[in-house]
């Protein structure tokens, strides 16, 4: 190799490590975040007949199974929880609203962070959504820390779509009940989660 063209090769090289170490920096070696796991998600729609029930319901679990950075040499915990939305079969939809769920975080010395998960039930972009059949499910998961006196928190918002045929299965009863799941082959279903409001490592 010539003089001139082994400069040109160091110089390059040394363009790459800059620019890599660069492309951590900004981005904290935060992304991407691990998915989440939704491991079970069932809905319930009744028959809609006289004296009948007429609650309808979806049933999620979910996990977010790593810790995720917090603030200087500290992390917030890994958690699950178990969420529950209800509506009236019919009368109206679950859209848009909130429902926090029932939170665990997983037993850590290191920390004691607080989680705090919450669903959403999003009409899909369909010709034929369903709340039961054919819809978006949000998780949001909120997680904070105080340490010596810092408060750190993340919010972290994930979306994946459920469908009939696609990740969900089940039947309808001769009565006119229909019960969904999600298709054996389909768990976990993995939600992509990312940050929507930070303080700490971000
Ligand atoms: C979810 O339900 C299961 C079974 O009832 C229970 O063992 C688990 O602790 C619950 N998890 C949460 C986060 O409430
Ligand atoms: C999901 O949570 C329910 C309780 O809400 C529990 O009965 C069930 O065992 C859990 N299933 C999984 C797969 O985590
Ligand atoms: C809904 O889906 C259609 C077809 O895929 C797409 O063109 C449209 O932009 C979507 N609308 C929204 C609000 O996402
Ligand atoms: C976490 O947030 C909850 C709800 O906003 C609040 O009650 C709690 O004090 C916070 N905990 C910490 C450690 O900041």
């Amino acid at each position: 190799m010539r003089h001139h063209e082994f400069i040109l090769a160091l110089t390059s090289l040394f363009t790459i490590s800059v620019s890599s170490i660069e492309y951590r920096r900004s981005h904290g070696d935060l992304e991407p975040l691990e998915p989440w796991q939704v491991t079970r998600l069932n809905t319930f729609s009744p028959s809609g007949r006289p004296g009948s029930d007429t609650l309808a319901h979806l049933w999620a679990n979910i996990t977010n199974p790593n810790s995720v950075p917090a603030g200087p040499g500290t992390t917030f915990d890994a958690s699950s929880a178990n969420c529950t939305v209800d509506w009236t079969y019919g009368g109206e939809n679950p859209y848009g609203r909130v429902f926090e769920c029932d939170t665990e975080d997983a037993q850590s010395s290191s920390s004691s962070s607080v989680s705090k998960w919450e669903i959403e039930v999003l009409e899909a972009n369909s010709t034929s959504p369903s709340a039961t059949t054919n819809m978006d499910v949000k998780f949001m998961l909120t997680v904070n820390l105080t340490v010596d006196g810092d408060d750190y928190y993340k919010v972290l918002v994930g979306t994946q779509h459920f469908q009939l045929g696609e990740n969900m299965e089940g039947t309808c009863g001769g009565s006119g009940v229909c019960s969904w799941s999600l298709k054996s082959d389909s768990v976990p279903v993995l939600v992509q989660p990312t940050i929507v409001a930070c303080e700490g490592t971000c």
